[in-house]
């Protein structure tokens, strides 16, 4: 028998589309617009924005040459398609704010465990050309909003990873540190001295994470303006009500960030506990080839919060059954008037009364409609309410 991969799941969940149509209304009333891009894209693109140093590009892409001698993969993830969509339409020559939203397949070749798939769906959203910092609480407010409406609880993380001014001098400080601990560090964290050194900050050893407690932390280090947009970040989160914890360590697992990164987390899904991740990427359109661009967003796993969203005992539609071959034809014509503004499943096969209303009670709908042979005579049904 052939089986689905491993790693990679069949969804049959009615709360997938929920998310789905969630999400993309609020993303809507936000004023986001919709965008697809393709799944396939160059594997330097990737290389080049979430970063070699990365694990996702390091081990975990779904990379290959195709028939035309091309180096492409799937993509992992999506922004850097959003990205590279957005200067190839020249949207940044028009330096004004373009905000997009996305729903779609990602590939990373990672271990399969739960919560951790190879085939995995995000919905994200993209802000581009807003500078100021309110945009960053906009789009947390957007995630906790759809949150909110899926019955979803959350902790919310956040951090700065500062900027250009800010990020070098304490990268340097980071180093000596690190370097003056080097011989603790797992290899790993060794090899990340050298290849990207915030990222000791998360690593997931206990021994290293000892050791870091007493490193040199970016909150602690960062320039004024960073400082300032950080506490207003803080403010405006308190402004509307939506609680926050400060994680020094959050630095996240792509190498595009600057200043805010955040990180939405559950406690009821086990270890693979981020539900969202996103922040600000102010130099990504600019390295990707577009003119100086501010962006920031986020995605969230559609897999990871499909359990946890709350799905009401909603009766919905009509169920209708015949008892007979030949009032088949005159439910069909019935069901095709009733449909225009509501959801009619036709039974093809005839049943018992008694075997219908137990088939349309189990399919969880809210009225059943039977003709028997006396009710074909009358063109009428039996009504039951479920
Ligand atoms: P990310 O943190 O790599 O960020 O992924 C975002 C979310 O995707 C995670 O919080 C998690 O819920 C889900 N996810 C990641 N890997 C897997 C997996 N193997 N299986 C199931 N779910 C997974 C990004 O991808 C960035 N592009 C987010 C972003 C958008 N930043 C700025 N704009």
């Amino acid at each position: 028998m052939i089986k689905a991969l491993r790693g990679m799941k069949d969804i049959e969940d009615p709360r997938f589309l929920k998310i789905f149509d969630t999400a993309r209304e609020i993303a809507e009333n936000y004023g986001y617009s919709y965008i697809e891009t393709p799944i396939l894209e160059e594997t330097s693109l990737f290389k080049r924005s979430v970063g070699e140093s990365s694990d996702i590009v390091n081990k975990e892409m779904y990379q290959f040459i195709d028939k035309g001698g091309n180096d492409v993969c799937l993509r992992p993830e999506g922004t850097a398609g959003v990205v590279r969509s957005f200067i190839e339409h020249k949207y940044d020559r028009q330096q004004t704010p373009k905000r997009f939203w996305y729903f779609g397949p990602m590939f990373r070749y990672e271990r399969p465990q739960k919560g951790r798939l190879r085939e995995f769906h995000q919905f994200g959203i993209e802000s581009f050309g807003e500078p100021s910092i309110y945009e960053d609480i906009n789009i947390i407010a957007l995630a906790a909003d759809i949150f909110d409406s899926l019955g979803i609880d959350y902790t919310l993380k956040i951090n700065s990873l500062g900027c250009s001014v800010c990020m070098p001098e304490y990268r340097n400080k980071l180093v000596e540190f690190l370097n003056s601990h080097k011989e603790e560090l797992c290899e790993d964290c060794q090899r990340r001295i050298t290849q990207n050194p915030i990222r000791t900050l998360d690593c997931k050893q206990q021994s290293c994470q000892e050791i870091l407690k007493d490193a040199p932390k970016i909150t602690d280090n960062l320039c004024e303006n960073c400082q300032k947009d950080f506490e207003t970040l803080k403010k405006g989160l308190e402004n509307l009500g939506i609680s926050y914890e400060v994680d020094k360590n959050l630095v996240r697992g792509l190498d595009y960030y600057t200043k805010t990164t955040f990180e939405f987390v559950s406690t009821e899904i086990g270890a693979q506990s981020a539900i969202c991740g996103g922040g600000r990427y102010d130099r990504l359109v600019e390295f990707l080839g577009g003119k100086s661009t501010p962006g920031v967003g986020f995605a969230i796993g559609v897999e990871r919060i499909l359990e946890l969203v709350k799905t009401d005992e909603i009766r919905d539609g009509i169920y209708m059954g015949a008892m007979l071959d030949e009032a088949l034809p005159f439910i069909q014509k019935e069901a095709k008037k009733l449909r225009h503004n509501q959801k009619v499943f036709v039974e093809t096969k005839t049943k018992s009364l008694k075997a219908h209303l137990k088939a349309a009670d189990k399919g969880g709908y809210k009225k059943a409609l039977i003709v028997g042979e006396e009710e074909l005579k009358e063109g009428k049904f039996f009504e039951k309410e479920l």
